[in-house]
């Protein structure tokens, strides 16, 4: 079923990432041919990124044919402290020594609409030319945050990037509303539909007014437009959970 939503409540951030941990590699290992995996940027999934270059994963994903990509990327340097690149890179990549091959980030020495081409061009390139399907989607797993405005990967509320149907890139220009307040390249809500599965990793009590609104569809947020072709799931820690919410089992 399209974006069937499915819920799970862990008591903290730790838990929180050992959960999604696991989780992301069950579906890694069962995936047959080019697994691939769009990364959350942000603070909330580094974590995550930590765990999966700890031992007790060397065997629970296949390393070797996992392709890396990234949801959303500021226009910063590689080597800058905001790049999410850099974020995945020190947390994951470089620990398990992944091949370039397999890495495949967004060429932030352009400008933001030449890297936002250069990308949905890798990314057609990765997927191939047949059509996504549930059983060859872009993306195996596509990992999200949510911000305090609601907004996902870099989709704001209120930009034009929001209506994109057809790239499975777009841009956000650098605004008062950022932060940090730099032009962003974004997967597209295409792309992130092209996903067997999205899972949103929220912590923290300041988020939890943003995940009730979310969950009850609020369409002004960008995060409430989120679908996949398997299951979106909603992966949070008690604080950010709305009082009440239960467990939901896809
Ligand atoms: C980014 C992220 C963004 C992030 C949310 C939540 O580049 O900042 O893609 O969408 O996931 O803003 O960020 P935190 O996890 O830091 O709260």
């Amino acid at each position: 079923m399209t974006g069937a939503r499915a819920i799970r409540v862990l008591d903290d951030p730790e838990s929180l990432a050992r959960f999604a941990a696991d989780w992301l590699s069950d579906r890694l290992t069962q995936s047959a041919g080019a697994p691939a995996v769009a990364l959350a940027g942000g603070s909330t999934p580094k974590r995550l990124y930590q765990l999966l270059a700890e031992p007790g994963y060397d065997s629970r994903i296949p390393w070797e044919r996992t392709h890396w990509f990234w949801g959303d990327e500021r226009m910063v340097p590689a080597d800058d402290p905001r790049s999410n690149q850099r974020m995945v890179r020190e947390a994951l990549l470089d620990p398990r020594g992944i091949a370039s091959t397999l890495v495949h980030a967004v060429d932030t020495a352009l400008d933001v609409e030449s890297a936002a081409s250069a990308y949905d061009h890798a990314l057609r390139a990765f997927h191939g030319a047949g059509p996504v399907t549930a059983e060859t989607p872009l993306f195996t797993v596509t990992l999200l945050g949510l911000g305090p405005d609601g907004h996902t990967a870099s989709l704001f509320p209120g930009t034009p990037g929001l209506a994109e149907r057809d790239r499975w890139t777009t841009t956000a220009p650098g605004g008062s509303t950022l932060s940090p307040n730099v032009d962003r390249v974004t997967l597209s809500y295409p792309a992130i539909a092209a996903s067997g599965d999205v899972a949103f990793l929220v912590a923290g009590a300041d988020k939890r007014a943003m995940v009730s609104r979310v969950l009850a569809g609020d369409p002004i947020l960008p995060a409430s437009h989120v679908t996949a072709m398997g299951r979106v799931w909603w992966l949070l820690d008690r604080a950010a959970a709305p009082d009440g919410l239960e467990d939901v089992s896809p």
